[in-house]
């Protein structure tokens, strides 16, 4: 979603916040724009709809646009169309003060609607222009821009992250944040503001993170932050612990192949540290056997394909924990009065840390008394910093929309965790932990040799990528598998696609199955292999043309039904899912990329939802 950057130093400011803004381009956006201010031509302002290389080409990459301080913004329409006016940074109506935001300002007509009555104009639909012409009102009330931000902040409800400069001064900038992250950036030759830390990366790893309800004032040579009362707040730094290379394409047709291609690497960094001496270590879950013990209920919240993990988890843990587990849409779950107490451990899967719903669920269990857990990828995030506990997939930087690299991950690691959790309990028998541990090792390998099939999946995605309609079957885990194959599908190609429990399909919507509707069967779950045998007899009586994903040991018993077949290396049941999904993923992407589609940024999506 909406992308900030903001620079104060010593070098020419628009090149570095085009940079900055094109390194975002993959959260997805819609209109792009700069603001910079120069001692000779004050404050400068270059916006646009459309692709940001049109802001480049109106500004010669930035070097039309003279100034060493400035803030760019990428933006994701939520209040009024995406156009030319609406897009960030907006402009308070004497044209001294602009300003990027992310978020969402809920009472903004009533503060408009005020503004106006004091006969402001605005030109713009927006909520953000609300908060610049609210600005410019109370810098000429107090002559302060500091006391003038810290004014507004106290007027206004919703969620926001701001970069604000000034014409009054010519090195500052000034930053807040509530609910929509914000990174601080020390850089040599100046300080930066960054929505997303892959926007500054290029220049500084030594970084920040804001917090909810500060105000930062950045200047070449310091960042200073306040806290709501305007007390100054000492900030830790943190290293990002990877570089620019990690989030660049370095030869890749696409970053999305990229990253399906690290995926062996990314479930190395993830487990590795985590398995010493035959045990599951988890340094960061500060929770005793006892604590475990008094837990009645288990929640399992996030979105999308995160959503998709807490599935294959809740069939997992229940298998490991012998306890009821509810995996929850965290959409739903917020507004469901959520049966959640002190005994409720609430387990919450997110990629990006910001993901507004899960974020909300988060907070509405925390409020009731749960224990909560994040899984989370980037460090630093919202989510990670307001859990109980957090612990980190490594993946690195996921850049492609659709995620994969990140899902791999989490799938990992969720069942690392509930190995913990069962040893904790007492309900894992020392062979099954042992067994679990030894084929979690031997993961990164067996995966290496499912990417070996990129040319068999390239192959099926030609024969197969004019289908318009394509149903995902499986049971039990492969069930929820199918439910991460179906929406990567359908995500990346724009092909209908969806996923059925198998045993379902007879109740109504075996009846969409007709001659040559492509069918893809997942028969990895080998303890019902045979009755997944039974499903693609069934849909092959009805024409279906059957692609089948299942084991080496079922390979030949698959190849008897099913048209296509793709096997994978047998592993431990809990762990099967994690070699079935690189199949999937490939096929889709193969698909989309037949259909000529964006595969990156897929048409309407964002790489990191921080809207409702
Ligand atoms: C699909 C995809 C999304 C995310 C979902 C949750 O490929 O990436 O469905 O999984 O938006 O995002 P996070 O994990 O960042 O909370």
């Amino acid at each position: 979603m909406c992308g900030i950057i903001g620079y104060a130093g010593r070098e020419q400011a628009a090149p570095i916040l085009l940079d900055g803004l094109e390194r975002m381009e993959y959260r997805g956006y819609d209109s792009a724009g700069v603001a910079v201010r120069s001692e000779t031509a004050g404050l400068q302002v270059k916006k646009t709809k459309g692709r940001l290389q049109a802001l480049a080409d109106m500004t010669h990459g930035g070097a039309d646009l003279e100034g060493t301080l400035g803030i760019g913004h990428t933006r994701w329409a939520t209040h009024g169309e995406p156009n030319d006016i609406n897009a960030h940074p907006h402009v308070s109506e004497n044209g001294r003060i602009a300003l990027v935001h992310n978020g969402i300002i809920e009472n903004y007509l009533e503060l408009k609607e005020h503004l106006q009555r004091q006969g402001v104009t605005f030109v713009s639909d927006t909520d953000s222009e609300v908060v610049a012409q609210l600005l410019e009102f109370h810098y000429n009330e107090c002559g302060s821009m500091l006391e003038a931000v810290g004014r507004c902040l106290r007027r206004i409800e919703g969620s926001y992250a701001f970069g604000i400069i000034c014409s009054d001064y010519p090195n500052a900038l000034i930053a807040a944040r509530k609910d929509s992250p914000l990174i601080l950036g020390y850089g040599e030759h100046g300080n930066f503001i960054a929505s997303d830390v892959t926007a500054i990366i290029k220049y500084t790893r030594d970084v920040a993170y804001m917090d909810d309800g500060e105000i930062a004032v950045i200047t070449p040579e310091s960042i200073d932050v306040f806290d709501d009362e305007m007390s100054p707040v000492e900030k830790a730094h943190s290293v990002v612990d990877w570089d620019v290379s990690a989030a660049e394409k370095g030869g890749y047709p696409h970053f999305m192949f990229k990253e399906i291609l690290e995926q062996p690497e990314a479930v190395r960094k993830t487990i590795s540290p985590r398995i010493r001496e035959g045990r599951v270590v988890l340094d960061d879950l500060h929770l005793t056997a006892e604590e475990a013990r008094r837990f009645s209920r288990i929640f399992i919240i996030a979105c999308g394909s995160s959503y998709h993990v807490g599935m294959i988890s809740k069939y997992n843990w229940e298998r490991l924990l012998r306890r009821p587990v509810e995996v929850c849409l965290a959409s739903e779950f917020r507004y469901s009065d959520p049966l959640v107490d002190e005994d409720t451990l609430v387990i919450v899967i997110s990629q990006s840390g910001e993901t507004l719903d899960t974020m909300a669920a988060m907070r509405e269990a925390k409020r009731r008394g749960g224990r909560t857990l994040a899984i989370v990828n980037v460090v630093g995030s919202s989510i990670a910093r307001e859990a109980d506990d957090v612990l980190y997939t490594w993946a690195g930087p996921e850049i492609a929309v659709a995620t994969t690299k990140a899902y791999s991950t989490q799938l990992v690691l969720m069942d690392l965790v509930g190995l913990y959790l069962a040893d904790l309990l007492g309900t894992v028998a020392r062979e099954e932990y042992d067994a679990i541990l030894a084929a979690a090792e031997a993961l990164p390998e067996q995966m290496r040799q499912v990417l070996e099939h990129v040319e068999k999946l390239q192959y099926f995605a030609s024969r197969y990528f004019n289908h318009d309609s394509i149903f995902f079957i499986g049971r039990n885990l492969d069930y929820a598998l199918g439910m991460e194959g179906s929406l990567k599908l359908k995500e990346i190609s724009y092909i209908h696609s969806e996923a059925y429990a198998s045993g379902e399909l007879k109740h109504g919507t075996i009846s969409l199955i007709e001659p040559g509707t492509l069918v893809v069967a997942l028969g990895l779950y080998t303890a019902l292999f045979d009755k997944a045998m039974s499903n693609v007899v069934e849909v092959k009586a009805r024409g279906a043309e059957v692609l089948a994903v299942t084991t080496e040991s079922c390979r030949e018993r698959m190849e008897k039904n099913a048209d296509s077949v793709v096997a994978v290396p047998d592993t431990h049941p809990i762990l099967q899912p994690s070699l079935g999904v690189i199949p999937l993923q490939l096929f889709a992407y193969y698909v989309a990329l037949q259909r000529g589609c964006d595969i990156d940024k897929p048409r309407n999506l964002a790489k990191s939802v921080t809207v409702e």
